[in-house]
């Protein structure tokens, strides 16, 4: 299976990278299933249901979230009817919404995707690491699912990186949002599972993390309450990774970082 994973989408610019440009990467790719992370997508805060349509219309499969996934109240419903978006699975229970879902393709492989959120400088939530464990034994990676895909929404790279480890060989693909810029530690660990620290925003990058810079700034130079961040208007870069797998094991087999549009310096996986 061809999967296309990627991060946080920030803003107007964002959204607008992703409409414009999911149609042919799917295509140039041959992608079989897309997951991206949809959090910021509403000027930085939450993601409105017209948006996650939108993002579905673009060749979108299913939809992560994080920290921010209450920030548009209107998801809250939209959650009940709508399964392809899932928030992380460790909220605790009896919170609106699901932690992952299984995407069935044209051709009926199926595709575990679950969102979980880390606890290291984030909010006090549910163990995440029994949280993704129970989920990947429900479902059975090359038996019950060809592949398995594991957004962990998360500040600290060592809690991203002790996922990765934990659950090598479990999962398809283990890969970090939420810090917003591209790692380049992209990568089949031992037993199997392709693995980046994080997958990068698809934002501005002429900014901080996807915000206007200069509000963003001052906040660190003076203890008053700053002006309200928007996010950057500039152009884009998509960010994330791509992997193949082997659809007996669904384990990887090679993996590769994607960025284009906008100004880092541009990418495309070779295979
Ligand atoms: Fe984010
Ligand atoms: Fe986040």
């Amino acid at each position: 299976m061809r999967i296309l994973f990627l991060g946080d989408i920030v803003g107007r610019s964002g959204r607008d990278a992703l409409t414009d440009k999911l149609p042919g990467l799917r295509a140039a790719l041959r992608a079989d299933l897309v997951v991206v992370n949809g959090e910021n997508a509403s000027h930085g805060f939450g993601l409105a249901p017209e948006m996650a349509r939108a993002f579905f219309l673009a060749g979108t499969d299913v939809i992560t979230l994080g920290n921010h996934a209450w920030d548009r109240k209107e998801i809250i419903p939209y959650l009940e009817v709508e399964h392809r978006v899932v928030r992380p699975i460790n909220f605790p229970p009896g919170t609106p919404g699901r932690g992952s879902f299984v995407a069935v393709l044209d051709d009926g492989r199926k595709a575990l995707v679950i969102n979980v959120m880390g606890r290291l400088f984030m909010d006090a939530l549910d163990d995440p690491f029994r949280a993704v464990q129970a989920e990947l034994q429900k479902h059975p990676l090359g038996r019950a699912v060809q592949a398995a895909v594991v957004d962990v929404h998360a500040e600290a790279s060592s809690e991203k990186q002790a996922m990765g480890h934990s659950f090598d060989g479990l999962a398809s693909l283990i890969v970090g949002t939420h810090t917003h810029a591209p790692t380049a530690d992209h990568q089949i660990l031992a037993g199997g599972t392709a693995y980046m620290t994080d997958a990068g925003m698809c934002g501005d990058y002429d900014s901080i993390i996807g915000m206007q810079k200069g509000a963003a700034a001052l906040r660190f130079w003076k203890k008053v309450p700053g002006e309200k961040l928007a996010p950057a208007e500039g152009e884009a870069t998509l960010c994330g990774v791509f992997v193949e797998t082997d659809d007996a094991t669904g384990l990887a087999k090679q993996v590769g970082a994607l960025r284009v549009g906008g100004r880092l310096s541009q990418l495309m996986p070779g295979f």
